[in-house]
């Protein structure tokens, strides 16, 4: 009989995954989700396949994935803080099994999973349910990153610092640290409202060598100044970043980023008015 010394243990590793581009999942992503029991997906719906288990599909075909469905309500909808709990709590449930019977089970995310990610909200509600598991994280490159990276933009330099802010409700979450022109600013979660976002970095002199990425790596990637592709609102994964405005006279960042202008299809054409 399993004493509960002898009882194997189970792990949840919660794998970043990058924000779309195949390349951007890691070596040690990948060995890790080889190495797993069982590699778990969020979705949607059970018919549906999430941004995550597209980008693993692609780095590694041969994966088996499972999916375990969330509710994705946005944080402001009626009952959408409810409802989103009620199915972490289920999925918590879903994968206890699995993990009591000793398996190591890792649970792809879009970037990283230690930053606004489900998986916080999920290793949560297992640690509700049984306090003392082993829980990891392995990190993945984030959506920011691989915009500065598309961009060649040097988002910080010597003592500046960075804001990473969320936008959901608006820019209002922006104002203080556009009033510090030493920081450079990310914006997660703002696609609804970029022309109010543009609008508050335009009052402020900021707008210049702003940038917006919108689904990186994904079918209908957009990149280019956030001045041009801020005319109406994007999809849920759009990111800003803002240089600092510190760096004297237009600043270094919006003179690397001038050559990146939005092509016809939304792709940058280097080089188009520098
Ligand atoms: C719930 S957060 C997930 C963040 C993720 N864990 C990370 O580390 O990047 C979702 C936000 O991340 C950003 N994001 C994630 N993937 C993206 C992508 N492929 N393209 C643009 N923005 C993305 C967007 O700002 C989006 O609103």
């Amino acid at each position: 009989m399993a004493t509960a010394a002898s009882k194997p243990r189970g792990r949840l590793v919660g794998v970043g995954v990058g924000p779309g581009d195949p390349e951007l999942v890691t070596r040690q992503a990948l060995r890790v989700l080889a190495e797993s029991d069982r590699v778990v997906a969020p979705s949607s719906a059970v018919d549906a396949v999430g941004r995550a288990e597209a980008i693993v599909r692609q780095a590694s075909p041969e994966l088996r994935m499972e999916r375990l469905v969330f509710d994705m309500t946005a944080d402001g909808a009626q009952g959408g803080r409810g409802a989103r709990e009620a199915s972490h709590r289920a999925a918590a449930h879903a994968l206890l099994p699995w993990l009591d019977d000793g398996e190591q089970v890792a649970f792809v995310t879009l970037g990283d999973p230690n930053i606004y990610s489900t998986f916080s909200s999920l290793t949560a509600a297992v640690r509700c349910l049984r306090p003392a598991m082993d829980i990891g994280t392995v990190p993945g490159i984030m959506a920011f990153q691989a915009l500065a990276a598309e961009a060649g933009a040097v988002l910080l330099d010597g003592t500046e610092s960075l804001a990473l802010v969320t936008a959901l409700d608006g820019p209002e979450a922006l104002e203080a640290a556009i009033a510090d022109p030493t920081r450079a600013i990310v914006v997660y979660k703002g696609g609804r409202h970029v022309p109010e976002i543009a609008a508050s970095l335009s009052r402020a002199g900021r707008l210049d060598g702003a940038l917006m990425g919108e689904l990186l790596g994904l079918p209908g990637e957009r990149i280019g100044p956030l001045a041009q592709l801020s005319t109406g609102p994007a999809t849920y994964l759009a990111t800003v970043i803002v240089p600092p405005r510190a760096r004297g006279g237009p600043g270094r960042a919006a003179r690397e980023w001038r050559g990146l202008g939005a092509g016809p299809g939304g792709r940058p054409i280097e080089g188009e008015d520098g």
